[in-house]
């Protein structure tokens, strides 16, 4: 068999190489299956239940679902049980059947999940976010800022500034991650807050991140910086408030500047902007806390971990005019932007929490 030659090619290679390319094709299906869990509000059913749960007691659960439709619930739920979200366990009651319960992945898309990422997820799959990928290529050989400029003729902040659904959507999303980022930083990095009096949270969206800070650190004066629309509403509250205006310009003064997930939104020359604006706003002694990941070199033994730092730095080049880099690359933008040093605290999973001195 493994003689037989088709058009110059060994036919198992062959065969071999045409599965890689089905499974590459049509890997898409696995967050659009995802996305349809979460829009039937699967999770939260399991959950409901209680204990393992059959899928005639599934489908009887679904409100919405159309009689006609039932028997496809099935074939969903076994993609999502191969995907890792779902898994099964025997009732125990004697019947030898089995039911679905929740994985540690799933649990995270559970609506009263107060980490929930639920909204990330439908942010990040919202056909206006998908439609740039249609683009890549085009963008490739256009002079568009970005792909989303392609699709879409401006750029995603300013679409956010007059599109609401999506300006909310994606808002949400970020808060829902920085509620997960908070309950970690606050915990394990809670040394690198203590001395400081005060912090701007640059790009701090709708202030999830900081308001926590502000909660946990009581005498600290803490405050939200972001795009006018984006702090527009949000009421001060003790020690946390709202700035509306642009890194670009100037950066309010405090004794340390956090840069959530701002850094990998932008190129190289924005980001020694931003940089530098924040080196002029800490006084003598604070520091600049960049959260971002530091891409791996070698992804051996972790090829999960790595293909979602590249998945993550495809968005940026699609979405923004931003990159994921790595610790050279890190290092680089620090020295130009003026500053001494910088220690990198992987505490964030794919994440780090980077310290930068002036
Ligand atoms: C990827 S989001 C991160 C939000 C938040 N730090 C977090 O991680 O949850 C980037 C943020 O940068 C803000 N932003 C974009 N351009 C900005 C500018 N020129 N000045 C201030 N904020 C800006 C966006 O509005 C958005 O809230």
């Amino acid at each position: 068999m493994d003689k037989v030659n088709v058009n110059g090619e060994n036919v198992n290679e062959l065969l071999q190489a045409q599965g890689h390319l089905w499974n590459h094709i049509f890997s898409f299906i696995n967050s659009m299956s995802l996305q349809c869990a979460i829009d039937l509000d699967i999770p939260d059913i399991i959950k409901k239940h209680g204990k393992p749960m059959t899928i005639t007691k599934l489908v009887a659960a679904l409100p919405t679902l159309h009689p006609t439709k039932a028997c496809n619930i099935y074939r969903l739920m076994r993609i999502l049980v191969h995907s890792g979200f779902f898994a099964q366990k025997k009732l125990g009651d004697g019947t030898g059947e089995d039911g679905y319960v929740l994985t540690g992945a799933s649990r995270l898309l559970l609506k009263d999940n107060p980490l929930s990422a639920a909204q990330f997820l439908k942010s990040m799959l919202d056909p206006v976010l998908l439609q740039p990928w249609h683009f890549l290529g085009a963008w490739l050989q256009n002079d568009d800022r970005t792909p989303f400029v392609t699709a879409h003729g401006e750029m995603l902040w300013d679409y956010c500034g007059h599109h609401p659904r999506v300006n909310n959507s994606f808002n949400e999303a970020m808060a829902s991650d920085a509620r997960l980022v908070n309950s970690i930083l606050i915990d394990k990095y809670k040394g690198g807050f203590e001395g400081l009096n005060s912090l701007v949270d640059v790009g701090g969206g709708t202030g999830t991140l900081g308001k926590a800070v502000a909660d946990a650190f009581p005498h600290m004066e803490c405050t939200v910086f972001d795009l006018p629309h984006v702090v527009a509403g949000q009421l001060d509250n003790g020690n946390l408030k709202y700035v509306g205006g642009n890194m670009f310009e100037e950066v309010p003064a405090a004794d340390a500047v956090l840069l959530k997930w701002i850094m990998h939104d932008w190129s190289d020359e924005e980001c020694v902007k931003i940089l530098k604006h924040s080196k002029k706003a800490i006084s003598s002694g604070g520091k600049v806390i960049i959260i971002d990941m530091v891409m791996m070199k070698n992804g051996k033994g972790k090829e999960k971990l790595m293909e979602t730092q590249l998945f993550i730095d495809m968005v940026m080049m699609v979405f923004l005019t931003g990159k994921e880099r790595n610790e050279e690359e890190w290092a680089k933008l620090f020295s130009e932007a003026g500053f001494s040093g910088y220690k990198i605290i992987p505490i964030l999973g794919l994440r780090s929490v980077i310290e930068v001195y002036p």
